[in-house]
């Protein structure tokens, strides 16, 4: 609900509230927490006049919108360069409440929800700006758009998704940081005074950095406190810029980065950021991600897939990598037969001559050599065996090798008079050209409508590099969105895996079309369990991708039980990535179980409510939990690291649950009721390095 009253506007849904007000026509943050009235209409004069009660200052009032060159010195959202004139003054104009979001360019949260727009004008500069502000499910989505009046160019240095003011307090800041082969690293510290910055600028969303932050009261834990988290649904460039000033106020600018010298905007023309989701909590850590899960789960997954059960997959990559013909293949096949998987994906090398990562990319024409029978015959094989068949493709990057390049070089990013930079062997496709978006559509769709084919794994291995004009950065993630937008259409009935090197484009702005990302390319089990706890911060269980592979693990070299591979890599979307065909038969019984029983857990773990029990980052151990949402089921699973004599474990106290009904713990026998299972607990038993423990819990008493 929206009110307008007294130059004082209150979105609220009865769970949070957020509230400004508007003062000689700049917009003065009021309030962001807790709902301010569970009965919205009962807002009174005195309440209005606390929400009002700032005196003005330019140099420290809490703004809607941070602006350079007139008084305020902190961080701007919203600035200019050039052109005579640094600085902005954008006055109120109007505010309007529309029956719904108006269209963003690019994914944003999916649903008809009424929303506050709020129109600003720079008189001087001629520039007309738009606050967008949308409440959904108990978290708050802006999103901002320039328009240039004037009749000559203007060049933006900076347009953020929202500028959001926390008040005064004592703030540690949650960020998900990593590399290559270790994302989503949780770090926790003190917001500093002065400016954090974390940002990509790689062109896509990064290993380094995830466009998340949450920012906390110091004394939130991971079920209790205030939280505030942020999530930018976008794929390209990004900063996320805290500022401590001198009152422990923290200002929070999220949006995408324009790097070196900004962005040219011509008159008449319009640029839309991406749209920021904000969520307040005061039930701690684990209670925000349980309001991103539900959010994403409702709002932003593609309702195809959200919710549903993801196919169990096995992947060729770490079974075979370029190494395969079409026999093999089909050994590969006959090999799945039987232990529950539903898809064979056929990951990369099956095109051009690709026999390693130097050439081909761009030529998505199947390798002949390799397979001369074509795709046709290994997926009829996948069929005769009860099987799907997925494919993997790097739509934007090409080979220097490939016939692709040879036609048509300048389709390559690459600065003029400068040889591009080649990182993996391979360029980047300037996806902001129509023409290339177009080509690489048009051979895709010659695969996927000549096959049946029901899965693609869409990788992209390297950031863009050799571009001078944030134009190309910005149209060419508008290039990615749209080839997805023309594949989801033209191919509704196929899943699109994410994927860049692991998890290096693990953004909302990619799940909105990929239900599914695979979350790093270490798949180490013991690694996983922070990388899939990183990234269950924000990014429901369902959306990570987790493969069971072959020990000594191919990236550490480390052996961990296969029971503990499985138990970790089902939380979340399973699937298998080692040589079925090679297979003893005591760990073929033990994936065959291991299947069997993630899809009787499935739908749980899919849409259940995660209680993060014991962090890895923190302790030797990785506890989860998910309860169903009627509360009738949950599904722990518990890791330890190097086992030691005589370890001092305590027990695990779930959570969740309904105090006085009673639970069967599956694996014991043992019948308890909720509140024994939340505050007596479990006992844990780790018989060696690396063992799980797996807990599956039901209901069965009547109450
Ligand atoms: C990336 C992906 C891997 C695999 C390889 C293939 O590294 O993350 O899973 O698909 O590319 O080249």
């Amino acid at each position: 609900m929206i009110n307008i009253c007294d130059d004082i506007y209150h979105l609220t849904d009865g769970r949070i509230s957020y509230a400004f007000f508007v003062k000689d026509g700049k917009l003065v943050h009021s309030y962001f927490g807790k709902a301010l009235y569970v009965d919205p209409s009962r807002m009174n004069a005195s309440v209005l006049s606390a929400l009002k009660k700032h005196s003005f200052g330019f140099d420290w009032l809490p703004f809607e919108i941070g602006e350079t060159g007139r008084g305020d010195f902190r961080i701007p959202s919203v600035a200019v360069t050039g052109e005579g004139f640094a600085s902005t003054d954008f006055r109120f104009v109007s505010a309007e409440v529309l029956d719904d979001k108006p269209k963003l360019n690019m994914p944003s949260l999916r649903g008809k929800a009424e929303t506050l727009a709020v129109t600003l004008k720079d008189e001087v500069a001629c520039l007309e700006l738009k606050l967008y502000y949308t409440l959904y499910d108990g978290a708050l989505a802006r999103h901002t758009e320039i328009i240039n009046k004037a009749d000559k160019s203007v060049t933006l240095s900076v347009l953020d998704s929202a500028c959001t003011e926390l008040d005064i307090g004592n703030y540690d800041y949650i960020s998900l940081d990593g590399r290559w082969g270790a994302e989503c690293g949780v770090n926790r510290q003190s917001v500093p005074y002065g400016i954090v910055t974390l940002s990509s600028m790689r062109g896509v969303t990064s290993h380094q950095h995830n466009p998340f932050v949450a920012v906390v009261d110091k004394n939130a834990t991971e079920e209790s406190g205030e939280v505030y988290g942020f999530n930018l649904i976008y794929s390209g460039n990004f900063a996320v810029n805290l500022e401590r000033d001198e009152k422990s106020r923290v200002r929070v600018n999220i949006g995408m980065k324009l790097n070196g010298g900004g962005i040219s905007l011509e008159p008449g023309e319009t640029l839309i950021s991406p749209e920021l989701v904000c969520v307040y909590t005061d039930e701690g850590v684990g209670g925000m991600s349980r309001i991103f899960h539900k959010l994403y789960r409702a709002r932003l997954i593609d309702p195809r897939f959200a919710d549903l059960p993801r196919p169990v997959v096995v992947n060729s990559w770490e079974s075979v990598y370029f190494d395969f013909d079409e026999a093999k293949l089909k050994r590969f096949i006959s090999g799945a037969k039987g232990l529950g998987i539903d898809t064979v994906v056929l990951d990369d090398g099956w095109f051009g001559k690709r026999d390693a990562d130097n050439c081909s990319l761009g030529d998505w024409v199947i390798d002949r050599r390799k397979l001369p029978n074509g795709l046709t015959a290994v997926i009829d094989c996948c069929k005769q065996n009860g099987m799907k068949f997925g494919i993997w493709f790097e739509p934007e990057a090409v080979s220097p090798d490939s016939d692709l390049y040879r036609a048509h070089p300048d389709w390559a990013i690459g600065t003029a008079g400068r040889k591009g930079i080649e990182m993996r062997n391979q360029y980047v496709l300037d996806f902001s050209k129509p023409v290339v978006v177009d080509y690489i559509f048009e051979s895709m769709s010659k695969i996927l409508s000549e096959h049946d084919i029901s899965y693609v794994k869409w990788d992209m291995n390297r950031g863009i590099s050799d571009v001078t004009d944030n134009k190309l950065y910005v149209g060419y993630v508008r290039g990615v969105y749209e080839l997805y937008e023309r594949l989801s259409k033209a191919f509704p009935h196929v899943l699109i895996e994410g994927c860049s090197s692991g998890g290096g484009r693990f953004d909302p702005a990619i799940l909105y079309y990929s239900p599914m990302i695979w979350s790093s390319d270490d798949t180490d089990a013991h690694e996983r369990t922070k990388i899939q706890y990183g990234l269950s911060l924000c990014y429901p269980l369902q959306t990570l991708s987790n493969h069971v592979s072959v020990c000594p693990n191919h990236q550490t070299g480390r052996t961990v039980p296969l029971e503990t591979r499985g138990a970790v890599a089902s939380l979340g979307s399973l699937g298998y990535e080692l040589n079925v065909a090679e297979l003893s038969e005591k760990d073929r019984a033990i994936i065959k179980k291991q299947v069997a029983a993630y899809k009787s857990d499935r739908s749980v773990i899919l849409t259940g409510d995660l209680y993060r029990l014991v962090s890895p980052f923190e302790t030797d151990m990785f506890c989860e939990e998910i309860v169903s949402a009627d509360k009738k089921k949950a599904y722990v699973v518990a890791v330890n690291t190097l086992n030691k004599v005589n370890l001092p474990i305590g027990r695990i106290k779930l959570k969740g649950l309904i105090e006085d009904a009673l639970y069967l713990v599956e694996e014991s026998g043992e019948v308890m009721s909720g509140a024994e299972l939340m505050h007596f607990g479990l006992q844990p038993e780790f018989g060696c390095d690396f063992a799980a423990n797996v807990w599956h819990i039901k209901k069965c008493s009547k109450k």
